[in-house]
Protein backbone atom coordinates (compact mmCIF):
# COMPACT_ATOMS: atom_id res chain seq x y z
CA UNK A 1 0.00 0.00 0.00
CA UNK A 2 1.36 3.09 -1.00
CA UNK A 3 2.10 5.32 1.98
CA UNK A 4 -0.47 9.00 2.26
CA UNK A 5 0.54 11.73 0.01
CA UNK A 6 -0.11 14.56 2.19
CA UNK A 7 2.98 14.69 4.41
CA UNK A 8 3.08 16.12 8.16
CA UNK A 9 5.64 18.25 9.52
CA UNK A 10 6.37 15.44 11.78
CA UNK A 11 6.73 12.88 8.85
CA UNK A 12 9.47 15.67 7.17
CA UNK A 13 11.13 15.80 10.68
CA UNK A 14 11.52 12.33 10.84
CA UNK A 15 12.78 12.01 7.03
CA UNK A 16 15.04 14.41 7.91
CA UNK A 17 16.39 13.03 11.22
CA UNK A 18 16.61 9.81 8.86
CA UNK A 19 18.59 11.27 6.79
CA UNK A 20 21.04 13.11 8.68
CA UNK A 21 24.29 12.67 9.35
CA UNK A 22 23.63 12.35 13.35
CA UNK A 23 20.10 11.48 14.90
CA UNK A 24 20.53 13.83 17.46
CA UNK A 25 22.51 17.53 17.94
CA UNK A 26 24.69 15.31 20.49
CA UNK A 27 25.90 12.52 17.79
CA UNK A 28 24.34 9.80 19.79
CA UNK A 29 23.62 7.09 17.41
CA UNK A 30 21.67 5.61 20.42
CA UNK A 31 18.73 7.70 19.62
CA UNK A 32 18.52 6.21 16.09
CA UNK A 33 16.97 3.40 17.72
CA UNK A 34 14.41 5.05 19.12
CA UNK A 35 13.49 6.88 15.61
CA UNK A 36 13.29 3.35 14.45
CA UNK A 37 10.73 2.59 17.45
CA UNK A 38 8.79 5.46 17.01
CA UNK A 39 8.29 5.17 13.53
CA UNK A 40 7.76 1.33 13.72
CA UNK A 41 4.63 2.50 15.78
CA UNK A 42 3.46 5.43 13.43
CA UNK A 43 4.68 7.96 16.63
CA UNK A 44 1.40 6.96 18.50
CA UNK A 45 1.28 8.16 21.66
CA UNK A 46 -0.11 4.50 22.90
CA UNK A 47 3.46 3.49 21.44
CA UNK A 48 4.90 5.44 24.99
CA UNK A 49 5.88 1.84 26.70
CA UNK A 50 7.47 0.37 24.08
CA UNK A 51 10.20 3.16 22.76
CA UNK A 52 10.42 3.89 27.01
CA UNK A 53 11.28 -0.24 26.91
CA UNK A 54 13.84 0.73 23.76
CA UNK A 55 15.63 3.65 25.31
CA UNK A 56 16.66 1.77 28.59
CA UNK A 57 17.20 -0.65 26.77
CA UNK A 58 20.07 1.69 24.57
CA UNK A 59 20.86 4.21 27.14
CA UNK A 60 20.49 1.93 30.72
CA UNK A 61 18.82 4.51 32.20
CA UNK A 62 16.22 7.64 31.08
CA UNK A 63 17.98 10.90 31.07
CA UNK A 64 15.79 13.73 30.90
CA UNK A 65 17.31 14.66 27.83
CA UNK A 66 15.66 11.51 26.71
CA UNK A 67 12.53 11.50 27.94
CA UNK A 68 12.15 15.18 26.44
CA UNK A 69 13.44 13.36 23.03
CA UNK A 70 10.35 10.84 23.30
CA UNK A 71 7.89 13.60 24.22
CA UNK A 72 8.82 15.22 21.07
CA UNK A 73 8.62 12.28 19.07
CA UNK A 74 5.48 10.67 20.11
CA UNK A 75 3.86 14.77 20.58
CA UNK A 76 2.77 13.80 24.40
CA UNK A 77 3.22 16.41 26.90
CA UNK A 78 6.63 15.76 29.04
CA UNK A 79 4.92 15.02 32.23
CA UNK A 80 2.75 12.63 30.90
CA UNK A 81 6.38 11.22 29.63
CA UNK A 82 7.91 11.66 33.25
CA UNK A 83 4.66 9.88 34.53
CA UNK A 84 5.00 6.81 33.29
CA UNK A 85 8.51 6.72 33.51
CA UNK A 86 8.45 7.33 37.35
CA UNK A 87 5.35 5.39 37.76
CA UNK A 88 6.60 1.69 36.66
CA UNK A 89 9.50 0.70 38.48
CA UNK A 90 11.14 -1.66 35.31
CA UNK A 91 12.51 2.13 34.46
CA UNK A 92 14.99 3.70 35.92
CA UNK A 93 15.54 7.60 35.80
CA UNK A 94 19.09 9.00 35.47
CA UNK A 95 21.09 7.63 38.31
CA UNK A 96 22.25 10.13 41.16
CA UNK A 97 26.39 9.82 41.12
CA UNK A 98 27.74 13.18 39.21
CA UNK A 99 29.32 10.75 36.85
CA UNK A 100 27.94 7.70 35.00
CA UNK A 101 29.35 4.90 33.42
CA UNK A 102 27.15 2.43 31.43
CA UNK A 103 28.73 -1.45 29.94
CA UNK A 104 27.07 -2.59 27.02
CA UNK A 105 26.10 -6.22 27.87
CA UNK A 106 23.74 -6.33 24.26
CA UNK A 107 24.62 -9.89 22.91
CA UNK A 108 27.26 -8.49 20.44
CA UNK A 109 29.36 -6.83 23.38
CA UNK A 110 28.43 -9.67 25.94
CA UNK A 111 30.61 -12.23 24.02
CA UNK A 112 33.40 -10.09 23.61
CA UNK A 113 33.75 -9.68 27.53
CA UNK A 114 31.26 -7.15 28.36
CA UNK A 115 30.69 -9.44 31.57
CA UNK A 116 34.17 -8.65 32.30
CA UNK A 117 34.43 -5.26 32.22
CA UNK A 118 31.29 -4.89 34.66
CA UNK A 119 33.86 -7.41 37.23
CA UNK A 120 36.52 -5.25 36.29
CA UNK A 121 34.33 -2.45 37.57
CA UNK A 122 32.57 -3.76 40.17
CA UNK A 123 36.53 -4.40 42.60
CA UNK A 124 37.89 -1.58 41.42
CA UNK A 125 34.90 0.92 42.35
CA UNK A 126 32.57 -1.67 44.82
CA UNK A 127 29.56 -1.28 42.95
CA UNK A 128 27.59 -3.70 41.10
CA UNK A 129 25.11 -2.76 37.82
CA UNK A 130 22.50 -0.30 39.37
CA UNK A 131 24.26 1.10 41.99
CA UNK A 132 26.13 4.29 43.19
CA UNK A 133 29.44 4.32 44.88
CA UNK A 134 29.25 5.55 48.58
CA UNK A 135 30.71 8.53 48.24
CA UNK A 136 28.04 9.49 45.01
CA UNK A 137 30.51 10.35 42.14
CA UNK A 138 29.55 7.31 39.90
CA UNK A 139 26.75 5.28 39.08
CA UNK A 140 27.10 2.31 37.46
CA UNK A 141 24.66 0.58 34.64
CA UNK A 142 24.33 -1.91 31.96
CA UNK A 143 22.29 -1.31 28.29
CA UNK A 144 21.29 -4.13 26.51
CA UNK A 145 22.60 -2.51 22.83
CA UNK A 146 24.13 0.90 22.35
CA UNK A 147 24.26 0.68 19.30
CA UNK A 148 27.75 0.12 18.64
CA UNK A 149 28.16 -3.79 18.27
CA UNK A 150 31.07 -3.43 15.90
CA UNK A 151 33.26 -1.59 18.48
CA UNK A 152 31.81 -4.44 20.95
CA UNK A 153 32.71 -4.31 23.67
CA UNK A 154 31.65 -0.96 24.53
CA UNK A 155 31.23 1.29 27.55
CA UNK A 156 29.26 5.06 27.69
CA UNK A 157 31.10 7.38 29.56
CA UNK A 158 29.14 10.33 30.83
CA UNK A 159 27.15 10.21 27.34
CA UNK A 160 30.40 9.35 25.35
CA UNK A 161 30.47 5.84 23.68
CA UNK A 162 33.60 3.86 23.49
CA UNK A 163 34.56 0.87 22.08
CA UNK A 164 36.81 -2.19 22.09
CA UNK A 165 36.87 -1.62 25.66
CA UNK A 166 39.23 -4.06 28.00
CA UNK A 167 39.06 -4.40 31.70
CA UNK A 168 42.12 -1.82 32.17
CA UNK A 169 40.42 0.79 29.88
CA UNK A 170 37.34 0.68 31.33
CA UNK A 171 39.26 1.72 34.64
CA UNK A 172 41.24 4.09 33.02
CA UNK A 173 37.82 5.59 31.84
CA UNK A 174 36.69 5.84 35.61
CA UNK A 175 39.46 6.46 37.41
CA UNK A 176 39.51 10.37 37.63
CA UNK A 177 35.84 10.14 38.79
CA UNK A 178 36.46 8.70 41.92
CA UNK A 179 40.06 10.53 42.87
S1 LIG B 1 25.53 -5.32 21.80
FE1 LIG B 1 26.74 -3.76 22.62
S2 LIG B 1 26.61 -2.25 21.15
FE2 LIG B 1 25.29 -3.74 20.38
Amino acid sequence: MPSPTTKTHEDRELKATKNAKNDHPSGDKRFKVLDITMKRNQNRPDALIEVLHKAQEAFGYLEEDVLIYVARGLKLPLSKVYGVATFYHLFSLKPSGAHTCVVCLGTACYVKGGGALMEALDQYAHIKAGETTADGKMSLMTARCIGACGLAPAAVYDGKVAGKQTPESVIEGVKDWLT
